[in-house]
This record gives structure tokens, sequence and C-alpha cells, in this order.
């Protein structure tokens, strides 16, 4: 098993008021090549969950395992490898992108400082990562407010791909873009899971984002799982009731999901 998490629970110690508890045991699986959806309402846990797993909230209950290993009882190299191993893909991809510097000195920044080739292999892998995530070559020269939203979500993932992730976390990748571009980009996402193997654990309140790239979809709500399925059976036949409420409250729900499977017969 990839990545195991038992129980977690994130709480937030606040001063002068009780503590929150954001995420209140939620367990889960995946493996190379699954794709697991997290839906849930605004403020239901789903990012705190996303941080933990990815190291950003180092304080949580319950375990996080990687290959059988947990987070907690790893030493240096093996955190090193975790954290290069599990990549994160944020919603708001121009502003998680430095400013400052172009796609290439993005790419090549990662590429140094991880040491993942050796120097003269760098001009090289560059122009794999962006054939991988089907950027022209002449976006290494841009700045990330001279590329479109989508562009700059693809130079995200290919910042990512850099580290030669197995698993790949996207919290709301696509919710920040048109849909027309949200259909390229999960399309793209389902190209590398199935190309490079990758395990993806996608976090989206849409459900027809889930659906469009999940095996397996896990419902929360305030904090905990109400129901986990096959992302058919969940859709199609929900057995709770705020899956049904969730369901109810997009009701183009179908439309939207043959409007996106159109664009992504299309581009
Ligand atoms: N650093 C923090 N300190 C205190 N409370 C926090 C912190 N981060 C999140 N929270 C609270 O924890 C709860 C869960 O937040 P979280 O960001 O995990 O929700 P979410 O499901 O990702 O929501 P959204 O869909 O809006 O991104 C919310 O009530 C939020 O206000
Ligand atoms: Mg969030």
């Amino acid at each position: 098993m990839l990545l195991q998490v038992n129980q977690l629970q994130v709480t937030y110690r606040q001063i002068g008021r009780p503590p929150l508890r954001a995420v209140r045991g939620i367990s889960f699986e995946l493996n190379a090549g699954q794709s697991l959806g997290i839906v849930g309402e605004s403020g239901c846990g789903k990012s705190s969950a996303a941080k933990a797993i990815i190291g950003l909230q180092t304080e949580f209950d319950g375990e996080i395992r990687f290959e059988g290993k947990s987070v907690h009882k790893m030493n240096r190299a093996e955190r090193i490898q975790y954290r290069r191993s599990v990549q994160m893909v944020f919603q708001d991809a121009v502003g998680s992108l430095n400013p400052h510097m172009t796609v290439r000195q993005t790419l090549e920044e990662v590429l140094r400082v991880h040491r993942m080739v050796p120097a003269g292999q760098i001009p090289k892998r560059i122009s794999e990562l962006l054939e991988l995530v089907s950027l022209p070559e002449r976006v290494l020269a841009a700045y990330p407010r001279e590329i479109s939203g989508g562009q700059c979500q693809r130079v995200s993932f290919a910042r990512c791909l850099a580290l030669n992730p197995r698993v790949i976390l996207a919290d709301e990748p696509v919710s920040a873009l048109d849909v027309s571009v949200q259909a390229r980009i999960l399309n793209l996402l389902r190209t590398l899971q199935k190309e490079l193997n990758l395990a993806i654990l996608l976090i989206s309140h849409d459900l027809a984002v889930v659906r469009t790239i999940c095996d397996r979809v896990c419902v929360m709500y305030k904090g905990q799982f109400v129901e986990t399925g096959t992302t058919t059976a969940v859709l199609e036949t929900p057995q709770n009731d705020y899956t049904k409420s969730l369901l109810a409250a997009v009701p183009d729900v179908n439309r939207s999901l043959d409007a996106g499977r159109g664009a992504l017969r299309a581009s």
C-alpha cells in the first residue's frame, strides 16, 4: 500500500477559544495508479487533512503511513524522500508560482535544489517536463503573469513532476479556471496518472470534477467521512442523507459532466 491514513485527526488550538476539531478521524488507503476523491462543503476539513498528509501540518493524531512506514517514525532521509514523493498542487496556480522567476528558472531551481539530475542534463529534463504537461518551449521565457491560468497550472504540475512523485494531492486544482480549461487540466491529470502510474488524491467541492477523475470517492462532512465507495455508486445511489443533499444542491451535475466530457473529447 502506497499511502495509508488511519484515524487522522487535526485539531487547531486557539487562544481564548475551545479547540477546533477540523478533522475527526478519517481513514483511507491509496495505491499507485488509483485515484481517490474527497468531496465536501467549504470548511469541512479537506485542506486540513491535505496539509497533514503533505507534512505542512505536523501536529495531528492518528497515523499516516507511506509505503508502510509511519511518517512520525521516519528518519531524516526517509522524510525527505516522502516529501518528494507526495506532491501538492494548489488551487491558486498563479499565486503558487514565484512571480519573479520565469518558467525556466522555476523548473531549473527545483531540479537543482533537489539534485534531481546532473547539472548538464537540466535543459533536457526541462524539455521532457514541458512535454509531459503539453506546454510549448516558448513559455520557458515567460513570467507567471504573462501566461494563462491554465498554463500556470500546467507549470505547477511540471514543477511537481520534476521530483518524480508517487502521489499527487490536488486541492481544488481547477476551481479557479474556467470550465473549458478545467476539462483540459483534468484530462492532463488523468493522462499523467496513467503514464506515470501516479496515485491521485483529488480534493474538491465539485462532484463533476471528482467524477471525471476518481475511481473512488469519500464524502466529508464536519471533519468525518460520511460515505465512501466507488464514484459511480456514491453518485448514483447515495446512501447518506448529506451525500443526497450535496447531489441535490447541484442539479446540473449531469449536464456539466456532459459538457466536461465533450470538452475532454475535443481537447
Ligand atoms: N490554521 C488554522 N487555525 C485555526 N482554524 C483553522 C486553520 N485552518 C483551518 N481552520 C478551520 O478548520 C476548519 C476546516 O478548514 P479547511 O480549510 O480544512 O476546510 P476545507 O474543507 O478545505 O474548506 P474549503 O473548501 O473552503 O477550502 C474550518 O472551520 C477552518 O476555519
Ligand atoms: Mg480547502
